[in-house]
């Protein structure tokens, strides 16, 4: 894997970033219809804020990544990396990061879903060692976004 030699800055997410992030959110396809994108920032805003970071180049985000840490597992969510930027090894960069920060925290095990129809992001996880856990997902959701 590559590491760039672009000057990638990881930080955490600023208020300021809202529109760059969910602007390449929309451009990833990370958004939907039942999830309204300023009110998951919002509530990250919330809860652990310092594990919502963005990477940049320069002035501009290119990359986002969720995570977060429930004292018994660490979860990823908005994993993104600017289309004209993948494949140059910044999602692996961000990933590590957000690793690092868990892993401080204490979290033995990170979780993720990522959505049967993206075959590019499993195989992305499993370049960086994740591997496909013998479990069925259920959700139930306790606030309607729309
Ligand atoms: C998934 C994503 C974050 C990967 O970011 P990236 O910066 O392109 O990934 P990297 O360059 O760090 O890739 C590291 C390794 O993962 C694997 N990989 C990455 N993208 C892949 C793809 N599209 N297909 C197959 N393998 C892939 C490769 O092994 C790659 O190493 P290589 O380029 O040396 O072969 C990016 O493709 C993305 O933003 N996708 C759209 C949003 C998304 O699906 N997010 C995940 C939601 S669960």
């Amino acid at each position: 894997m590559k590491h760039p030699s672009i000057p990638l800055k990881i930080r955490a997410f600023e208020d300021a970033d809202e529109s760059a992030a969910i602007e390449l959110w929309q451009r990833c396809n990370l958004t939907r219809p039942w999830n309204d994108p300023k009110k998951d920032i919002q509530r990250k805003l919330r809860v652990q804020p310092h594990l919502f970071l963005v990477g940049t180049i320069g002035q501009e985000l290119i990359a986002t990544v969720m995570a977060g840490y429930e004292g018994h597992r660490g979860w990823i969510n908005y994993l993104a990396v600017a289309p004209e930027y993948q494949r140059q090894g910044i999602g692996q960069l961000m990933m590590a990061e957000a690793e690092r920060l868990l892993r401080d925290a204490g979290c033995p095990k990170i979780n993720l879903l990522v959505r049967s129809t993206n075959p590019d992001a499993i195989e992305f996880y499993e370049a960086l060692g994740y591997t496909v856990d013998e479990v069925i997902s259920l959700g139930k959701r306790l606030e309607s976004d729309n």
